[in-house]
């Protein structure tokens, strides 16, 4: 794996390989010492041109943790604010050293392109271009989950995947690069994804992806979803109104009391009891309730820790070239 652009550019095996790999940062990162030096004398660079907390300080730690030397790079405070070009930017990093380059960037395609361009030779992660996607997000909520469902059935996680599983991606699908990696990704894995949204809030051609599109919460909720993941509300990418209030919104999208109560008491679920995401951050009071927030079932936190181990093993495999996903399986 030179770069990791997109979960619909990965083969099974190679999703795999990754969530593999991050089972063995997991228990690097269950020690005292939390470090392994499989990327020592090498430079990543965070290139972070939109706002993050989660994806900038994980990569942060993941790299450190792997003993590379990190330099983090915003656009606040950088040349990019007088209008330097990506292109000078990225080879001004390479010119400093960086080996691989982990790139969050407003512009959907970014990444793509940059890996594409032949600026520069480093390895391209990237950590949110746009509304188009956001592979460590879907990786880390793929190890999320095949941890649950391992952890029920007792078996260990290594080499299994997500057969039977039933996920509900719910809100504002039409912005998120999380569900649009996520829908990619899960599938590819072998659950099944419902996605439960307003109208106003579905992209153009979401008919051709790989997932049942409906425009009722309580019903994707009363079939027997094993996670539901809630999405955040994007306004800063909202020009126009895409539902008459916040309230609205609540009522008809939002995980609040009585519906997080329905869902917990329902059985069905592959699970015990259905398991609560959310990419973060977190629009209490719109999207999802205090009460499902806080509650054991939410998953959030988890998924942050788990996000460490999985870029960790990102950072590895694209920097140590490995073998084991040199193979390119024929995409279907
Ligand atoms: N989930 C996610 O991408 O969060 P940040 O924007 O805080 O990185």
């Amino acid at each position: 794996m030179r770069h990791l652009l997109d979960t619909a550019d990965l083969t099974r095996a190679e999703a795999l390989a990754v969530l593999d790999t991050a089972e063995e940062m997991a228990a690097v990162n269950a020690r005292e010492v939390k470090k392994l030096p499989s990327l020592r004398g090498r430079t990543v660079v965070n290139l972070f041109l939109e706002d993050s907390t989660r994806t900038r300080i994980s990569f942060e730690a993941a790299a450190k943790r792997l003993f590379a030397d990190v330099i983090n790079f915003s656009a606040k405070g950088s040349s990019v604010s007088k209008g330097e070009s990506l292109k000078d930017t990225v080879q001004t990093l390479e010119a400093i050293g960086a080996d691989a380059i982990v790139m969050r960037h407003w512009s959907s395609g970014a990444a793509a392109q940059l890996a594409a361009s032949g600026w520069v030779d480093s390895a391209v992660v990237n950590a949110g271009d746009g509304t188009h996607a956001h592979p460590t997000q879907a990786l880390l909520d793929a190890f999320t989950l095949r941890h649950h469902l391992a952890a029920h059935d007792g078996v260990a996680p290594t080499g299994t995947d997500l057969t039977g599983m039933h996920v509900v991606i719910v809100g504002d699908i039409l912005h998120s690069r999380v569900a649009r990696s996520n829908v990619w990704l899960l599938t590819l894995l072998g659950a099944r994804v419902t996605l439960a949204a307003p109208p106003t809030l579905l992209p153009v051609g979401v008919a051709s992806w790989p997932a049942r599109v409906t425009y009722s919460l309580d019903e994707a909720l009363a079939d027997a979803p094993d996670a539901v993941m809630m999405l955040r509300v994007q306004a800063e990418r909202m020009g126009g109104a895409y539902f008459p209030s916040a309230g609205e919104y609540t009522r008809l999208w939002g995980l609040n009391p009585a519906r997080f109560e329905r869902l917990t008491r329902q059985s069905g679920s592959r699970l015990d009891t259905p398991l609560v995401m959310h990419p973060g951050p977190m629009n209490r009071g719109l999207e999802i309730c205090d009460t499902a927030a806080d509650s054991p079932q939410n998953t959030v936190l988890e998924q942050v820790a788990n996000g460490v181990s999985v870029r960790m093993a990102v950072l590895h495999l694209v920097l140590n070239q490995d073998p084991a996903l040199a193979p390119q399986e024929a995409r279907p």
